[in-house]
């Protein structure tokens, strides 16, 4: 007989392995055959927490044909990450160092496939006391070949916007949803996203800014679970452990529709305003 509980945890664990399970997908579960009848991937909500249930072996290793049953423990359900506690103060003397060491790891990292693709893992750019940090997506080519995050046409318009409310890249720090590219430039893969997640969980954890930017869809969906249009939590205010979150939209969005570009400098006005209140 079959364990619902054990079958389901199985199927999330596949997924966090970058093992796809779409619907129709005939599997066999402790020597008996399944048919997956709704598609188990799809969207994030409910994002996983990798820390301490992700397995220490190489789950991007595995090849998606491999659909027997792994052995490995299921993985854990993180509620909501938003809402988990921040770690001990790192002090700022430290802070370099710490980044430095996380940069190390995510730098030879082959949990999802995405490793197998990259010239380099793209960790993170800017100040470890930085007020702000702005999340991405994920790197594209140039970032990819240069290593560093926003510096293709996206970045190039980023860096105007944030220049405009008088910020440098040595001010502010910038980091993406994903480290490495996917290929051809697609949206990462839930599972990719569930993979890479405590890598920017551990940055802003380090780094404690007094706020956090999060520019389109990918960032929300990682940090907050939230699902829906970023034009409906631009209106919306959200924190993630404490620290309070800009919702707006990804720049390549103003680069595909520079008419929309205002509501760019209206959320960087947001994030002025509420730097200076926090410094009062
Ligand atoms: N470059 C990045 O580093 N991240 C994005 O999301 C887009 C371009």
């Amino acid at each position: 007989m079959i364990n619902s509980d054990e079958l389901v945890a199985t199927l999330e664990y596949w997924q966090l392995s970058g093992i796809d399970v779409l619907s129709g997908d005939s599997l066999e579960y402790s020597g008996l055959p399944v048919t997956i009848s709704a598609r188990s991937g799809g969207a994030l909500p409910t994002v996983r927490n990798t820390r301490e249930s992700i397995p220490t072996s190489t789950p991007g290793k595995q090849k998606k044909t491999t659909k027997s049953a792994p052995t490995a423990k299921p993985v854990s359900v993180l509620k909501s990450s938003a809402e988990e506690p921040l770690i001990p103060f790192v002090e700022h003397k430290d802070r370099p160092q710490q980044l430095e060491k996380l940069q190390a790891i995510t730098a030879s990292c082959t949990r999802c496939e995405l490793h197998l693709t990259r010239k380099q893992a793209v960790f993170g750019v800017g100040s470890p006391t930085a007020p702000v940090v702005f999340v991405g997506e994920g790197p594209g080519a140039e970032e990819d070949r240069l290593g560093e995050p926003f510096v293709g046409d996206s970045g190039k318009l980023l860096d105007k916007m944030f220049h405009a409310i008088g910020f440098s890249r040595q001010d502010i720090y910038i980091a993406n949803v994903v480290k490495c590219r996917p290929p051809g430039n697609r949206n990462p893969l839930p599972a990719e996203v569930a993979l890479c997640q405590n890598y920017l969980i551990d940055q802003l954890q380090i780094i404690r800014p007094k706020a956090i930017f999060c520019l389109g869809k990918f960032a929300l969906l990682c940090l907050l679970g939230y699902d829906g249009p970023v034009g409906k939590a631009r209106k919306s205010s959200f924190s993630w452990r404490g620290i309070p979150v800009i919702a707006s939209f990804h720049p390549a969005y103003y680069l595909r529709t520079p008419s929309k570009k205002s509501a760019g400098w209206q959320d960087l006005l947001k994030l002025q305003k509420l730097l200076k209140e926090q410094e009062k």
